[in-house]
């Protein structure tokens, strides 16, 4: 392996910048050609490579969003996309890639690996926290950070006017964001597409809160929640009860930016060195994940069909923290 190129794709995470930098650095170390792709796989059917050295990845360790800009490529999804892909590929001699993603990404990068077998190891970017095959994404750590923040300040206004705060974070499929948030932020509540959570439950908890004296309340709803988003649940409880003062707020991409925390800089700068180093052990058509601390390579496809279940003891701990006897959900009383 000669000449390897790197590029980010997808929705951004803050940490995809230090991640680029160290597979840059980590291919120059071991004496490779490290170009970079522009704006994922639209770049890369359009030959938008340039190559980079050690000081083109200079300052760029604390910056959010990506230098190599991102996309959701449609015409890579074709097969005519991922021809041209190919001819660009082979007519600048790359030999291995490093792709930084999440899902999408990655089921590319194995359609893409099956047709033409360029050997790829990806890195899991994204702020959901949703790839199996990895505790941590690059990214989630400063995106339950930024939310966190935002739960803060908003406590100290929900606190002064006694409301209920219905905040919606980021998560797609899922409530990674929601889960650590609602913990961390001392919420009553995580809403989220993996556990379901009936609006009666809702209902009864805000219930219960308010004849405990309880003032304030708040809410974490996770986007992809299928019983609804954030706006459409405070609308369901409202009705049910309307002397509630209930106020929604959608935190929306500020989720997305920002300097990545330390730890989404070191685990970004662990996979992409992993990357690397993994493209070289002959490793291909797998993500580099941490597990339990440890550096680990997981095939594209586990990645992406395998689900990463949240972990139940977390649930708990926002249930148990509120005052009131924890209730096994329906999946859970049929699982013992
Ligand atoms: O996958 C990351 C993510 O931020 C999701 O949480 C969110 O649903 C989605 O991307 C938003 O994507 P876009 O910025 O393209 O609207």
């Amino acid at each position: 392996m000669k000449r390897i190129a790197v590029f980010t794709s997808g929705g951004d995470a803050p940490g995809m910048n230090a991640c680029i930098r160290a597979a840059v650095r980590a291919g120059h170390y071991h004496g490779l050609e490290v170009f970079g792709i522009y704006r994922g796989y639209d770049g890369m059917i359009q030959g938008n490579f340039l190559e980079m050295d050690d000081r083109s990845v200079s300052n760029i360790i604390q910056k959010g969003g990506t230098v190599l800009k991102s996309a959701r490529s449609e015409e890579f999804r074709t097969a005519e996309g991922r021809k041209k892909a190919y001819e660009q590929i082979k007519q600048l001699g790359i030999d291995g890639l490093v792709a930084i993603g999440g899902n999408g990404t990655f089921t590319g990068a194995e359609i893409f690996f099956n047709e033409y077998g360029i050997p790829t190891v990806g890195c899991p970017g994204t702020i959901d926290n949703d790839l199996y095959g990895t505790d941590f994404t690059i990214g989630y750590d400063t995106a339950v950070n930024t939310c966190l923040a935002a739960i803060d300040k908003i406590r100290d206004t929900v606190d002064a006017h006694e409301r209920v705060l219905f905040i919606e974070v980021m998560g797609r499929d899922t409530g990674y964001i929601a889960v650590r948030s609602a913990i961390a932020g001392g919420a009553e509540m995580a809403i989220m597409p993996e556990h379901k959570t009936p609006l009666k439950n809702i209902v009864e908890k805000l219930k219960y809160g308010s004849s405990e004296s309880k003032a304030s309340h708040i809410v974490i709803v996770a986007e992809g929640d299928k019983v609804g988003r954030a706006a459409d649940l405070a609308d369901k409880v409202l009705k049910e009860i309307p002397s509630l003062d209930v106020k929604v707020t959608i935190l929306g991409h500020v989720q997305r930016g920002g300097a990545p925390t330390a730890a989404d800089r070191v685990l970004a700068s662990r996979l992409g060195l992993g990357a690397v180093e993994g493209l070289l052990a002959g490793k291909s058509n797998v993500m580099a994940g941490v597990i339990n601390r440890a550096l680990v390579y997981t095939p594209f496809h586990d990645t992406i069909t395998k689900k990463k279940p949240i972990n139940k003891e977390l649930t708990r701990i926002i249930e148990v923290l509120n005052g009131r006897k924890y209730q096994a959900t329906e999946e859970e009383q049929s699982a013992k």
